[in-house]
């Protein structure tokens, strides 16, 4: 017996019966927020951007400023604000003594409730102001246009966001024309050498079209960068996602892990079956993962790209 498909909803027959299967929708900013936790949980993300933040970014951070009493800084798409406390520590530490005027543009009401809970629970940043815009990047440019008077930063931060907004090319060209003399614009996105890449590139037929982001990795970023002539530099590090769970049938932390691969409610319940097993089959691919203590390691490289004013 053939399986009846319809736009919005599946009806398949197993065992001569008929079964209804939910249409796959995209995730909500919330069920997007779950999502980002679990894939938080299970890698090395934030790890390796400490990395980062240890080996190259006290000799990045000393240079801005210039002397100057204050030094402005903007997070665009700053999440819940881990990141950006431990990058204005190791600015304090670069520069005793002087302020920092923090301003955080992040359109998720969720994550700026936990980014305020995480500043007030810090003992250490009297030195430091901050400004919350519940805004997107392009709406926050929008209001700058408007106010016609355009702040400068010492010190502007995109880090893992890029895929969210809607033209890549002009939310930098905008964000770098805030810069200050002498400042710095540090993105981080996804690494060519990462599995994302592969997927997105090699793979992209595996993924529903639920998943609505941009399929963006560090060479497209370089590419939009010298289109602006804007000079650059590189510094590429490893990092791994333990996704062992996705395919264990059943697993609700696999099951979310999916949904955070795919941009999709419920993938593992939702899809087709010949979509998961070939998703499933990718993500098993050498240049996806690695094997490691019998658990599987996807690789999520991540590169940091400094850019000059
Ligand atoms: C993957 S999270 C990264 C958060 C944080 N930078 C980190 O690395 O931990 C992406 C963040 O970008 C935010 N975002 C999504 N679309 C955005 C947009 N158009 N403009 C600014 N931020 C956006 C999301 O709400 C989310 O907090």
């Amino acid at each position: 017996m053939e399986p009846l498909e319809y736009t919005n909803t599946q009806f398949v027959f197993v065992s001569q019966e008929l079964y209804v299967i939910p249409s796959m929708r995209s995730l909500t900013a919330e069920e997007y927020v779950e999502a980002f936790k679990s894939f938080l949980d299970h890698s090395t993300e934030h790890q390796c951007m400490d990395e980062f933040n240890k080996k190259e970014l006290p000799n990045i951070m000393s240079g801005l400023g210039n002397g100057k009493s204050t030094i402005n800084v903007l997070g665009v798409g700053s999440g819940t604000g881990e990141q950006d406390l431990k990058m204005i520590r190791i600015l304090q530490a670069a520069h005793p003594g002087v302020l920092i005027d923090n301003e955080i543009v992040e359109p998720n009401p969720q994550h700026v409730a936990a980014y305020k809970e995480l500043v007030n629970q810090a003992p250490d940043l009297q030195n430091v102001s901050f400004s919350w815009h519940q805004l997107t990047s392009s709406e926050y440019e929008q209001q700058v246009k408007e106010k016609g008077a355009q702040k400068k930063f010492d010190f502007i931060h995109m880090i893992q966001m890029l895929y969210r907004v809607e033209d890549i090319l002009n939310t930098i060209k905008f964000f770098h024309s805030c810069l200050n003399h002498h400042g710095k614009l540090l993105i981080i996105i996804l690494s060519d050498s990462s599995g994302w890449a592969t997927l997105w590139k090699k793979y992209r037929h595996c993924l529903p079209s639920t998943d609505s982001g941009h399929y963006i990795t560090s060479n497209g970023i370089a590419n939009i960068l010298k289109r602006l002539g804007i000079e650059y530099c590189v510094y590429e590090f490893p990092s791994g996602w333990d996704i062992t769970e996705c395919f264990i049938e059943g697993d609700l932390v696999g099951g979310c892990m999916m949904d955070f691969l795919t941009g999709t409610k419920n993938f593992l319940g939702t899809a087709p079956p010949g979509l998961r097993r070939q998703l499933q089959e990718a993500l098993c691919q050498p240049e996806c993962s690695s094997k490691k203590d019998g658990r599987i390691i996807f690789s999520n490289n991540l590169s940091m790209i400094v850019v000059d004013s």
